[in-house]
């Protein structure tokens, strides 16, 4: 059982601010198991009551999943003193629920972003003990060759002494600028850029495209975002 008072529940489902619900409440607009409720400080159960406001059904939520397709010149945090940061792209509904990124991409880095007050899920899919796979599309000054992968394959030695685990590069085009697809597990400070550093190139575009078995929405303009679908929801909290 889960109590809380009503006019938090209906605010936070988005019914209107709580001075709003308030007034609703007192004019008979909400019932609880069938019946007017007109003190806003009951204390409803958010799992069994049934609440009803202006004849719609208010089902209450804790948590929420969001994918967003970050764009450039933006910060993975949810406050910062000097930067804009994804979180001020949400509306205010989504951002009632207080949700933060899972995880940083670099502020020059586009593509997807989980944002989620579930701290649990965060902390499972940022745990290194988890190896959750993330994919990256890259834009690469350099030609790749199958030396690359191989180098990869075993682990990169990073400028700082640190060995990566293995990690995949697959190359999609080779050229003085090389595309390609870059999946680790890790989630180290610049690691991709760090790691092709490595190789002596540079990484002039990265976006993200995958991360464990969340794809991001192609449809996804950057700087957009949606809900998670129940079955992205479901294969992230199974995984
Ligand atoms: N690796 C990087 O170098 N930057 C990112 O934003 C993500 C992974």
């Amino acid at each position: 059982m889960r109590k809380e008072r009503l006019d938090k529940v209906l605010a936070n489902m988005g019914v209107g601010t709580r001075k709003e619900v308030k007034e609703m409440v007192k004019a008979g607009m909400v019932t609880v198991n069938g019946k007017v409720m007109k003190a806003s400080d009951f204390k409803v159960d958010v799992e069994e009551d049934e609440i009803i406001c202006g004849g719609k059904r208010i089902r209450y939520r804790e948590f929420i999943y969001l994918q967003m397709n970050k764009p450039k010149d933006m910060v993975s945090s949810t406050d910062d003193p000097r930067e804009s940061t994804v979180v001020e792209l949400l509306d205010d509904f989504h951002r009632n629920f207080r949700p933060f990124p899972v995880g940083r991409l670099d502020k020059d880095t586009e593509g997807l972003l989980l944002i989620t007050n579930d701290g649990k899920l965060a902390h499972d899919l940022l745990s290194p003990k988890k190896k959750v796979d993330k994919a990256y599309l890259a834009r690469i000054e350099g030609r790749l060759t199958e030396e690359h992968v191989e180098e990869f394959g075993r682990g990169i030695l990073l400028e700082d002494g640190y060995h990566t685990l293995p990690a995949e590069l697959r190359i999609i085009s080779s050229g003085p600028v090389s595309t390609a697809e870059i999946t680790i597990q890790e989630g180290k400070y610049h690691q991709v850029k760090r790691m092709v550093g490595a190789l002596g190139m540079r990484v002039s575009y990265l976006k993200r495209i995958r991360m464990g078995p969340l794809h991001l929405d192609q449809s996804l303009e950057p700087g957009q975002y949606r809900e998670l679908t129940e079955e992205e929801i479901r294969l992230l909290l199974d995984r």
